[in-house]
């Protein structure tokens, strides 16, 4: 059965970009919120990128009004009911998410996949709150996901195959390269960027450079298009901790353990570009200015 309607539960930074992204590769979305309030952010998220698109040249107008019309907003969990594949993005917690797949799982027929698209959460244990873990993996984006091409695939131990090849072809006609990876905290990307992004906050920390000049660093030296901490302020500081110590919990290793100064900036509400302020203070967001750490 080939996937032909798309369910997203979350239309935030991920679930926006997720249902965007459906929507563009020509599949019918519902994508699904808590509240009208969020729905109506989420859906002006995804019309702004689109008419950026247009603005460009990269989408004509009727195209883009298109789009938009196999996208269907919802506060209703009912409304996913007959999707063939709902992929969450909803909050990164494990109580919520294993309340809403126990959930769905009552509304969906038995042939019905689901995706999670946690960062750092067990998919095994999400899939445990349901009756399919045969139909249950994780498909993990990147931010911003209309840009980023990588979707990690994650299969667990009970994850049946023909799902799973399934699932991997479907991240292909999202337009995304997908890469296959088991089940552990991190999978591929945050496995290795985890690390290195702890690493610059510990040369900061030990007053080794400038917050710039760590950026630079690897901007200039490496070709990364983002400096460590200036990726730190994209991802959010608060979403990194909780992935550090999520990571520190499953693996015991010192690398994953989030340094002082990072749990310190997240306790002040230092949280980066989206509050403002991280290891750059956003007043003029278009000019960041590093911000002068005094501890
Ligand atoms: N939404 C949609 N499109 C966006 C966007 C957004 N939020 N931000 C930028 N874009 C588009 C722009 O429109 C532009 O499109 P074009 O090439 O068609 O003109 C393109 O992306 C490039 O943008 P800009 O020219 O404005 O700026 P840059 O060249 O600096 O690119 C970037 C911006 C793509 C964000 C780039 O800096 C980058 O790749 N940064 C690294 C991002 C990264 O590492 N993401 C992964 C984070 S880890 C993660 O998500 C995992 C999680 O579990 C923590």
């Amino acid at each position: 059965m080939a996937i032909q309607k798309v369910g997203v539960a979350g239309c935030g930074l991920m679930g926006s970009g997720i249902a965007q992204t459906a929507a563009q590769a020509g599949f019918t979305v519902v994508v699904r919120e808590v509240s009208d309030d969020l729905l109506k952010k989420g859906l002006a998220t995804i019309e702004k990128n689109l008419n950026r698109l247009v603005e460009k040249g990269s989408l004509g107008a009727p195209d883009r009004d298109r789009v938009m019309g196999r996208v269907k907003g919802t506060t209703e969990i009912e409304e996913l009911a007959d999707c063939d594949i709902v992929i969450e993005a909803i909050v990164e917690q494990l109580q919520p998410k294993i309340e809403f797949f126990a959930q769905l799982d009552r509304l969906c027929p038995k042939t019905a996949i689901f995706a999670s698209n946690t960062s750092s959460l067990s998919i095994t244990e999400l899939s445990a709150a349901t009756r399919r873990p045969d139909r249950f993996l994780g498909l993990h984006f990147f931010n911003p996901v209309p840009v980023m091409k990588l979707v990690e695939v994650v299969r667990t131990i009970a994850t049946d195959s023909a799902a799973y090849e399934e699932t991997v072809a479907f991240a292909g006609k999202l337009g995304k390269t997908p890469v296959r990876t088991g089940d552990r905290t991190g999978f591929i990307v945050n496995r290795l960027l985890v690390p290195y992004l702890l690493d610059a906050i510990r040369v900061l920390q030990d007053g080794l450079a400038s917050t710039v000049d760590i950026d630079n660093s690897m901007k200039l030296g490496c070709g990364y298009p983002m400096g460590p901490l200036t990726l730190l302020d994209f991802v959010g500081l608060d979403t990194t901790y909780y992935i550090a110590n999520v990571m520190f919990d499953e693996f015991r290793e010192p690398r994953f353990a989030p340094p002082a100064l990072l749990k310190r900036m997240v306790l002040a509400g230092w949280h980066g570009r989206k509050s403002g302020r991280g290891f750059y203070d956003y007043a003029d967001p278009k000019n960041p200015k590093p911000v002068p750490l005094t501890f």
